[in-house]
């Protein structure tokens, strides 16, 4: 059944209006009255019944199994929250004085020790709020590095195999660098020969994503980092994809400068819905200097925020950054201590090898060899003799109880399917899916319209995610004053009535 909207349910006059009274002067806020705003108006019961109901309707971590590729959705224990919700940790205030909150400050100067130690490098910031923001971060440190030796002007380029993740040529354009491409041989490494063509003395660094996007284990990394630095030239590496390798490699030891974890993909911080994440860098000691502030210091037996690092990039946000989430991971991180950190490694590249080794033969895959922490299939097969697309799959899955694994990406390979189960899950739930892709699998050759169709459980089938992408306020106003909607669609027509239907 459709939902209705909030503004269909509103009732006027229904509103809470919880605020006490006022026990100050009145001041008038030059804005239009409350009044005036086209809000819906419902009591509070209302309100939240209706974003519960909303919320049941949803596929989570915590109701399904979500093997999105490249996001590491892992289960989130409840001890990061406990933690977090710390009266001590979750009440304090970014402006208190430092004397009033060294235990955070020693969580952060901890995190930042902890977190070096796993990069195998000297020294890491906790700042950056995001993946991208890391790789930002890290690129902006490698410019003011070349520009402190002089080479600044003469280093305008950076190196990105097609295998990286889609954000590092994004980042190093936006730090202003224009971005080499180098291709993938065809076990899914950096082909050395292109690389060894593309480096020179414009290249301020080489920026890999390793494990790299085909869920691959660049295996010559350390000749890559010798080759970058015979050219003067620093290494970026990627580390969302920590989760394979935690334990087991400190990227420092393969010759990497500088590297950012995502803490929300393998430290297990929540991360639905866009965020709030955090992508501590961690760096060699010639970069030091430049990390971002603030920077946590321990002097005597104290914390202290340094902001007095004449080299640094400067600040990346307001405050501390997402400290909350930094919290999380260095509960979970505490918690698993460092031969736990191991085994989740070790388990996340099994419980990928047994999918692929499951679906193999049934799929093709990018290519014959075992995976790290996620795999890569693909339906051109499936496509090309009955028609039946990536996305077809994708849809039919949720039918079967199962979130979609990431499609289209790595875009490398047609029709993809990148499947990432995480060490979260038990063998059990990775059987039920693979039995579900099997079975789909089945179902593609033998009714491929049932796919074509799906989903046929869900609330909504397939929804218009483009108009819904680039038509933002769709839903912000109330139908009849939905005159936003830049395509001028009338509001209701978006809301896609499920087909009835027999499967
Ligand atoms: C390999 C890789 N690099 C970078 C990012 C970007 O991280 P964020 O989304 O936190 O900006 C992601 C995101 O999942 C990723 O998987």
């Amino acid at each position: 059944m459709l939902e209705p909207l909030l503004f269909e349910l509103s009732d006027p006059g229904q509103y809470n209006d919880y605020l006490p009274a006022l026990d100050v002067p009145e001041a008038k806020l030059d804005m239009p009255a409350r009044a005036a705003l086209p809000l819906p108006e419902v009591d509070e019961h209302t309100l939240v019944r209706h974003y519960t109901r909303l919320s049941h309707k949803n596929f989570s971590i915590d109701t399904e199994f979500y093997p999105l590729g490249s996001c590491t959705m892992k289960y989130n224990p409840k001890i990061n929250e406990v933690v977090a919700s710390m009266p001590g940790f979750a009440l304090a205030h970014p402006l208190q004085d430092e004397s009033t909150v060294q235990g955070w400050l020693e969580v952060l100067y901890e995190a930042q020790r902890i977190l070096a130690e796993v990069a195998g490098l000297d020294a890491a910031t906790v700042q950056p709020l995001a993946g991208a923001q890391g790789e930002f971060c890290g690129l902006l440190m490698i410019r003011a590095y070349h520009e402190s030796r002089g080479e600044g002007k003469a280093r305008t380029r950076i190196v990105v195999p097609d295998s990286a993740h889609g954000t590092n040529p994004a980042s190093a354009a936006r730090c202003g660098f224009t971005v080499t491409q180098v291709a993938s041989d065809e076990h899914g490494c950096v082909d050395m020969a292109h690389m060894r063509e593309a480096m020179g003395p414009d290249v301020a660094a080489v920026m890999i994503t390793n494990p790299n996007t085909l869920g691959v284990f660049e295996k010559d990394i350390e000749k890559l980092t010798a080759l970058a630095h015979e050219h003067g030239a620093l290494v970026y590496m990627d580390g969302a994809n920590m989760n394979a390798i935690l334990g087991q490699v400190k990227p420092g030891d393969t010759g990497v400068d500088v590297m950012h974890f995502n803490v929300h993909k393998t430290f297990s911080t929540p991360h639905g819905g866009g965020g709030p994440g955090a992508g501590p860098v961690a760096v060699r000691k010639i970069l030091e200097p430049f990390l971002p502030t603030p920077y946590v210091v321990k002097q005597g037996d104290r914390f202290t925020f340094d902001y007095d690092r004449p080299q640094s990039v400067g600040a990346l946000h307001g405050y501390w950054g997402n400290s909350g989430i930094v919290l999380r991971a260095l509960t979970y991180i505490l918690r698993h201590g460092s031969s736990g950190l191991q085994e989740i490694s070790e388990n996340a590249v099994l419980a990928a090898n047994y999918i692929l080794a499951r679906l193999r033969g049934v799929y093709a895959t990018a290519n014959e060899n075992i995976c790290k922490h996620e795999c890569v299939l693909s339906a051109s097969e499936l496509r090309a003799k009955y028609g039946v697309s990536a996305w077809d799959i994708a849809k039919r899955l949720p039918d079967y109880g199962f979130h979609a694994p990431t499609v289209y990406f790595p875009t490398i390979v047609k029709e993809s399917l990148m499947i990432e189960p995480t060490e979260t899950e038990t063998k059990v739930t990775l059987d039920a899916f693979c039995d579900a892709m099997l079975k789909i699998a089945e179902e593609a050759a033998s009714d491929p319209d049932l796919l074509h169709h799906a989903p046929h459980t869900m609330p909504v089938g397939r929804l218009d995610e483009a108009n819904a992408a680039r038509c933002l306020n769709l839903c912000w106003a109330a139908p009849e004053n939905d005159s936003s909607c830049q395509n001028g669609t009338p509001h209701d027509a978006h809301r896609e009535v499920p087909q009835a239907s027999t499967y």
